[in-house]
Formats: C-alpha cells, structure tokens, sequence
C-alpha cells in the first residue's frame, strides 16, 4: 500500500509547476533577489486580501513577531502574555526583543488562548498580548481585544498557523495591532523556503516595520535607526504570488478532509478540534486526542502512515524557558500536550486516504 506522508509538498509543486517556473523566470530575468517589485507584489495581494492597510514581507514568521514586537515598542523588562501550547517560536520572538513571556492556559474545545484567564496574568509591566491561532483555529478574539483595550496593551495575533481562517466574519491577523505570519513550506501558504510577513493598519508601525526589516534604511545609504537583515527573498515573493491564488481552494480542500475526518472519529467519542462558534478553520493540522498516543503513532507507522505531535512539550515546561519562570501551572495545556496526535492534512490527500487512515486509527485509538 502507498506511503501516506504528513504533509506532500512534491504534489503540490507538480500541480503549479508552469506558474511557478513562470514566477522564478521573472525574478531571474529581472535581477532583483531580495526585496523589490515580487515581493511588493505579493505584499500588495497579501494585504488585499486580509483587508489590512499595509502588509510588510520578511525573513521568516519568527522575525515577523520579533519585528512586530519592536515596532509596538515592547523591548528589555516589558511582559507579554501568550500561551505554551505553541511552537516555541511564539516566546523566542518575545525574548529575543529582551521582554518575558507570561504564559496563560488554553480552552479545550479550539485550543486558543483562554480570555477567562488572561486578566489575573497582567501586572504593571504586562505590554501585550500574543493570541495564537494554533492549529488554523481562530481564538476568541473579541473578549481578548476587550481586555487588551481596557488595560492598553498591544495585541499581536500569531497567524503563522491560520492564513484566512475567519472569527465573526473577518480574518485572523487582521483584528489585532499587527498580524504576523509564517509561509514555512509545509504552512498552509508556503514558500520553497523561509518567508514570514507582518500586517498592520498603522501607517507609523508599517513604516518602522520596513525600516526594521532592512538595516533601518531609509534610502540606500541612509540608516535611520539600528535594524536587521529580515528581508523577504524576491523568488519565495514570486512563488507566494502565484500560490496565494490556489490558497482559497486548498483552504476548501482541508476543510473537507477535516469534515471527513470529524464525521468518523466524533462519534466513536473522539475529542478533535472544536472551532469557536461563529469562526472558520482553516485547519493547518488536524489534531484529535487519545489516551494511547504513541501506540497509535506506531501502527498507523508500521502502515506507512506519517502522523505529528503538535507539541509534546508546552512552553512552560521547556528548559529554554525555565529562567523565564517560575511559570504558573496550565492544566488544560498539560492535558493537551499529553493526548494531542496530528493526523495527515494536505489539499491532496484523497477521501480514501482519510478512510484508511480512520480505519487504522479506530483499531488502536483510545479515546
Ligand atoms: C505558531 C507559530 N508561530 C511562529 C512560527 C514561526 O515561523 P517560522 O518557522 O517561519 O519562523 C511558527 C512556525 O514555524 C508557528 O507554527
């Protein structure tokens, strides 16, 4: 029987292939590799379509964070709050501008931040709040930005995860200060490469963005404040140009999987992934909970089936962050990290995959 991997870039690449040998000519006709009119294009799109005013592309979405941070103001012996059950990207980008990250528990049902709990971590150096859309599935937002107001912090929503997932009607990374963004291959838009981007309404923060990115430059040979190599690579702009275009159908595709998915393991009692009444997945990863995890790991592996663990470890409990504590207990993260197994989701991962992926799991998986 065919390997079923956990995520099939190669198929995807097969399925664009001319556009994108289009996409790459270009540049390399043009000459430009970093920077310049690919990657203006594609934040012109990027932003079009989020409805953001400005959309700043960048090295990588753990530069996104680190760079939206520094343009709000956050920096040395500020605090920010986020969650552990996260890739450890969320906090790097916090310690990296010199703030602490404060972590807060998730809720059960979508995994996101849980606004009931994020008032009692503010304290006077508390700066802002970092919801993360783990998974593609939005976080409660609103309660969240309600709090951020009350208290005025800023709020930097991590999409890196949820490119057009949907809360109330509008996108993820869009309702926050900044909106920050990963396009890592296997990402629901990826680059053949690393790629990251940062949207914001702020004309003052998008500004500084693109100074921040680029050594703070102002004109080629002027540097208005101390920046960074963060820049976006023409060739992975191109590529994200001709990708953003096929994003909605794949977002389509996903969701469907996910909904086959759902129809099978739910009723055999089955915790998977519950969105948020009112809000749109776009289902990065489809996770679901069972009791024997890596039990489960082995047989679908010994089928030739690829499964994940998105994350094993929460960040509180991650030795590169023990100097940032001592870290309040997270019980419904700890829960999570123990039970959560991801299942293979690509847009062309077929209905009969996911049947036999089911089959195979429903032997072994304890709910
Ligand atoms: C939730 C989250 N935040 C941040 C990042 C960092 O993005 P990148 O790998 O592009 O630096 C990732 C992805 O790797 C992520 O999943």
């Amino acid at each position: 029987m065919k390997r079923i991997p956990f995520v099939d870039l190669a198929a995807q690449y097969e399925s664009l292939k001319p556009e994108i040998h289009a996409g790459i000519d270009d540049v390399f006709s043009a000459g430009t590799y970093i920077q310049g009119p690919a990657v203006e294009a594609f934040e012109r799109a990027f932003a079009g379509k989020l409805g953001a005013a400005h959309a700043i592309g960048c090295a990588n979405g753990t530069a996104s964070l680190s760079l939206a941070l520094e343009a709000l103001g956050i920096g040395k012996g500020d605090e920010v709050i986020t969650v552990a059950h996260t890739f450890i990207a969320t906090a790097e980008a916090i310690c990296h501008v010199g703030a602490n990250p404060v972590f807060v528990d998730i809720e059960p049902a979508a995994y996101g931040m849980d606004p009931a709990v994020l008032e009692a971590a503010i304290t006077p150096r508390t700066r802002a709040i970092i919801p993360v859309h783990l998974y593609g599935a939005p976080c409660d937002m609103d309660p969240i930005l309600t709090i951020a107001h009350k208290h005025e912090l800023k709020v930097i929503e991590d999409a890196a995860q949820a490119h057009f997932a949907t809360y109330r009607g509008r996108y993820v990374g869009g309702l926050g200060d900044c909106g920050s963004f990963s396009f890592y291959p296997g990402k629901n838009l990826g680059a053949y490469g690393d790629a990251g981007l940062i949207s914001t309404n702020d004309e003052h923060v998008a500004s500084l963005l693109r100074k921040l990115r680029d050594h703070g430059r102002i004109s080629k040979y002027e540097h208005e404040v101390i920046g960074y190599n963060q820049r976006m690579d023409a060739l992975q702009g191109a590529i994200l140009s001709v990708k953003l275009k096929h994003l909605d159908a794949w977002i389509g595709a996903r969701r469907k999987i996910a909904a086959q998915y759902d129809a099978r393991l739910r009723p055999a009692g089955f915790k998977t992934i519950v969105p948020l009444a009112d809000s749109e997945p776009v289902y990065h990863l489809y996770v679901v909970e069972a009791s024997n995890r890596d039990a489960i790991a082995d047989a679908l592996a010994r089928e030739e089936i690829a499964t994940g663990v998105h994350y094993p470890i929460p960040l509180h409990k991650q030795a590169a962050l023990s100097k940032n504590g001592p870290h309040r207990p997270l019980p419904v993260t700890e829960k999570a990290a123990a039970k959560v197994i991801s299942l293979p989701i690509y847009p062309e991962l077929t209905p009969e995959n996911v049947d036999r992926i089911c089959d195979r799991f429903l032997k072994c998986a304890q709910p």
